[in-house]
């Protein structure tokens, strides 16, 4: 048994896992070989992910940063990945120790690193959730102790809705989650396109076919209207390093590999 409680062979390491491939991505270790394959034929056609990847982390950091410079004490992060650090929560509580943080993704494999590496230091917690049933996961008993919906609240969406189709609905999903969220609320999101990789990516949608969840790149026109609802806050849907850079601009030849869109909306 892992330490979520559910037996470890719920760990399929027969197909690739687009969380694993992203760990990969990423340099990380907590990968099969069937996941380091499916990752590398990606990469064989869209070496670009690799900065894709670690820009999008990126942004997650400066994004949940700004949260808790905010005054945002209560994060759902949904798709959460498997651990990464700085994790959402590192990153928040370094600003404000009293933030909580409520982790959320389908991938068994995420709980097996979970214990030790997103909930060992108090004030967050893990559980195995579907972002395609939103209701769910509001309706969760983790959700009821850890999150106050009579406050503010920050949920993360960060790419993760690009494995999410079309019929499964991701507007309707993004809609039962903020309309849950009070006055002040925060949606950070961020997903993958194609728009500067020839607008379509069909070597890799097909290696995508055959991992856990299919991959659906949207164009920015498709995305925006996701934040409905919502106010977009300065500079709006960009590419992710563009989003608030903190270090020194990024390059318009850094900026053109990025297939990433990220934005961060305020509830009012
Ligand atoms: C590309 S990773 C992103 C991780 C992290 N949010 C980040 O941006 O660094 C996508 C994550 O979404 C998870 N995921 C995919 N489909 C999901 C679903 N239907 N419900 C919940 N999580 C999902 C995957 O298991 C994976 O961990």
């Amino acid at each position: 048994m892992t330490d979520q409680g559910f037996p470890a062979d719920a760990i399929d390491t027969s197909i690739p896992h687009p969380a694993r491939m992203y760990d990969f991505y990423l340099g990380g270790w907590d990968n099969y070989e069937v996941d380091r394959t499916a990752a590398q034929r990606v990469i064989d056609v869209l070496p670009d992910i690799i900065p894709g990847a670690r820009a999008n982390r990126d942004f997650l950091h400066r994004s949940v940063r700004f949260l808790a410079e905010s005054g945002i004490r209560q994060i759902i992060d949904i798709g959460t990945g498997i651990p990464t650090s700085p994790n959402t929560h590192e990153v928040a509580q370094a600003v404000s120790p009293d933030v909580r943080v409520a982790y959320i993704d389908n991938d068994p494999i995420v709980a097996t690193h979970a214990g030790a590496r997103l909930t060992a230091s108090g004030n967050t917690e893990f559980f195995l959730g579907d972002v395609r049933r939103p209701r769910t996961i509001l309706d969760h008993p983790t959700i009821g102790k850890l999150i106050d919906f009579g406050q503010p609240v920050a949920v993360l969406l960060i790419a993760v809705l690009h494995f999410v189709t079309d019929e499964e609905d991701p507007a309707g999903i993004v809609a039962t989650l903020r309309d849950a969220l009070p006055a002040g609320s925060y949606l950070v999101m961020s997903h993958a396109t194609a728009e500067f990789h020839g607008g379509s990516l069909p070597e890799v949608n097909k290696v995508y076919e055959k991992a856990t969840a299919t991959l659906n790149v949207r164009k920015r026109v498709e995305i925006e209207p996701l934040f409905d609802g919502f106010e977009l806050l300065e500079p709006g849907l960009v590419q992710v390093p563009l989003w608030r850079p903190d270090g020194a601009d990024p390059t318009p030849e850094e900026v053109s590999r990025i297939g990433f869109y990220g934005g961060v909306a305020r509830k009012s």
